[in-house]
């Protein structure tokens, strides 16, 4: 059975996007074949898979997710292959601008992707389907977290980080009053900084939040993270022994034994 996670946090650059590619990758090393799903205008995740021009190209023609949230279409016609034979992708288009503005008068819109993601999840071709969230909490970042079974959320272990959690937090709570079967399978902790023993006291703080997990392995600060996007790529295929691409292998295990 297809199980679908999602990255999600209200805040920016904390991380979703890149370990929403990473974690796809290492799953895509196990053998788990994976589709990842861009949902935000700013194609990040898009961007750790085809080069600028060709995520361009994408976003202009009328095979992204925007086209397929607006014209309804089921998601199966919407999927491309990468150059990893186990990791399909559903990219992104800037025009995810205006994705509020086109759900507000769809009928029953917190579950159109929901709706658009039934056929291919029910066609068992994935184990694992990864969605990569916007900073926001609208409808569309409802849409995500009702079309999924798990969420994760990264957290940046920097003062500001923490900032808004508990925000995030009641929306997931709000969420699960329409999808109740959704879990919330854990915090990552991202961008640590292993000149600085702040991260003690993030990892402290978020510890102490009642019934939230906290995944073990933390991602550091490491330059091969944007070396890799520099190079459209996970940061596991551009450098395996990396500090980053080895967290985040043991991370995807954490994962994998928590889904
Ligand atoms: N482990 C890391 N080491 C160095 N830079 C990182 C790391 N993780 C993320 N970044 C950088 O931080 C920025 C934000 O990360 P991103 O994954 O895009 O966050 P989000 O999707 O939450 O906005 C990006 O520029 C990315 O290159
Ligand atoms: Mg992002």
């Amino acid at each position: 059975m297809t199980k679908i996670l999602c990255f999600a946090n209200n805040k920016g650059g904390s991380g979703k996007s890149t370990t929403c590619a990473s974690v796809a990758y290492a799953f895509a090393e196990r053998g788990k074949k994976a589709l990842v799903i861009d949902g935000d205008m700013q194609m990040n995740l898009t961007l750790s898979f085809f080069p600028e021009e060709q995520a361009l190209e994408i976003a202009k023609s009328e095979k992204n997710l925007y086209c397929a949230i607006k014209e309804q279409k089921p998601l199966g016609n919407y999927i491309y292959n990468t150059s990893y034979e186990n990791i399909d992708i559903i990219p992104s288009s800037t025009l995810m601008s205006s994705i509020e503005f086109e759900l507000f008068s769809k009928w029953q819109r917190e579950f159109i992707l929901r709706k658009l993601l039934k056929e291919v999840k029910e066609s068992g071709v994935y184990d694992y389907i990864l969605i990569d969230a916007p900073p926001t909490l609208g409808c569309w970042v409802m849409n995500v977290l009702s079309a999924s079974d798990s969420v994760i959320i990264p957290v940046e272990a920097s003062p500001w980080g923490l900032f808004g959690l508990a925000n995030m937090f009641e929306f997931i709570g709000q969420v699960k009053e329409l999808s109740p079967e959704l879990n919330l399978l854990g915090v990552a902790v991202t961008k640590v900084d292993a000149r600085k023993n702040y991260f003690r006291q993030t990892m402290e703080t978020l510890r102490g939040e009642d019934g939230i997990k906290v995944f073990d392995s933390v991602i550091h600060l490491d330059s091969s993270v944007e070396w890799a996007q520099d190079n459209s790529m996970p940061v596991g295929a551009y450098k395996k022994s990396s500090r980053s691409a080895k967290e985040y292998s043991a991370l995807a295990e954490e994962i994998l034994s928590a889904l």
